[in-house]
């Protein structure tokens, strides 16, 4: 069974496959209205979402396809006692496909130990979020049509941004890719990520300053202080401000420069900054339904000639 679990599972050449299949929705969505007709997906959210999950139903039903599920844990059964592995086989009997978001790292990868329909991971805890990257990778290469020779800056939450991860471990196999990694000592990237990158020769440089560095971008990937992996409340007051992008920061940047950000924003995108062209994280939320629409097609398409 094919399931999307980390960015081990988004080769190059699965990656361009799924873009281009993406494009030719986005040329024509009327096209693809019955691919999915009689299947269903279901949702299964365990942590709070908006993009992800109404981006993946939202793609399910311009597939024709249905959608079950539930939004948050408090009303499945795991309020009862009820562990992960049982819901996962359990909707396997129900679904053709489902989409997992769990705040537990490997929550994905234990769901598709246990099921029987291809499992996507829409978020682990602070470890990976693969759809979040290919959203990422389709709106980079619409901007700059092309993954490679690219200054990817990312800014903020390094240490428990899953978005980040997933997209330096993927972005890493493209030629010439170099990532300047923005932020704060507490929150620096994990050092198995830089372990791998050092190991590939991949260039990275770690500073606190975005102001010093932004100038070299040619990408900057703003994110979120991530709140809830915090152990405590004082840290996270402390740290969350750390780095606001305004017009002013935005002035030291290149002209071409692309400003990406997962959402949901807090505080560090300035509302003036989206009516710059160079923000392009509200597009990014849109390709993310056409990318999920390449993605649950794809993932179909191969259990069903597995089967
Ligand atoms: C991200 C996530 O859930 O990791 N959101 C998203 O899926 N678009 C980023 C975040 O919550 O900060």
């Amino acid at each position: 069974m094919n399931h999307l679990i980390d960015a081990k599972d988004l080769s190059i050449q699965y990656v361009n496959s799924l873009i281009s299949d993406a494009h030719k929705i986005i040329e024509d969505p009327t096209l693809y209205s019955k691919r999915c007709e009689s299947k269903i997906l279901a949702s299964l959210f365990f942590e709070p979402s908006t993009r992800t999950r109404l981006s993946f139903e939202s793609a399910m039903y311009g597939l024709g396809g249905s959608v079950i599920g539930f939004s948050s844990a408090d009303s499945s059964s795991t309020t009862k006692g009820e562990s992960l592995a049982d819901t996962i086989r359990m909707v396997s009997a129900y679904a053709d496909i489902c989409v997992v978001r769990h705040p537990k790292e490997g929550a994905a990868l234990l769901s598709s130990r246990y099921s029987g329909i291809p499992v996507i991971n829409a978020g682990d805890g602070g470890h990976q979020h693969p759809t979040q990257t290919l959203t990422d990778l389709l709106t980079i290469y619409e901007v700059k049509k092309r993954l490679s020779n690219l200054t990817v800056g990312l800014c903020g939450d390094l240490k428990f941004g899953r978005t980040v991860h997933s997209l330096i471990e993927t972005m890493s196999q493209y030629e010439g890719v170099s990532f300047v990694l923005v932020s704060p000592e507490e929150l620096h990237l994990p050092n198995y990520l830089k372990t791998n990158m050092r190991r590939k020769n991949i260039h990275f440089t770690e500073t606190s300053s975005l102001e010093d560095s932004i100038g070299n971008m040619d990408i900057l990937y703003m994110t979120r202080v991530q709140r809830e992996r915090f152990f405590n409340e004082a840290d996270y007051v402390r740290l969350k401000d750390t780095y606001i992008l305004d017009n002013q920061r935005l002035s030291l940047a290149k002209p071409d420069l692309a400003v990406l950000h997962p959402l949901p924003r807090v505080n560090e995108i300035a509302h003036e900054v989206d009516n710059d062209p160079r923000a392009v994280y509200f597009k990014q939320a849109e390709y993310g339904r056409y990318i999920r629409m390449a993605l649950i097609m794809d993932l179909l398409k191969k259990a069903k000639e597995e089967a």
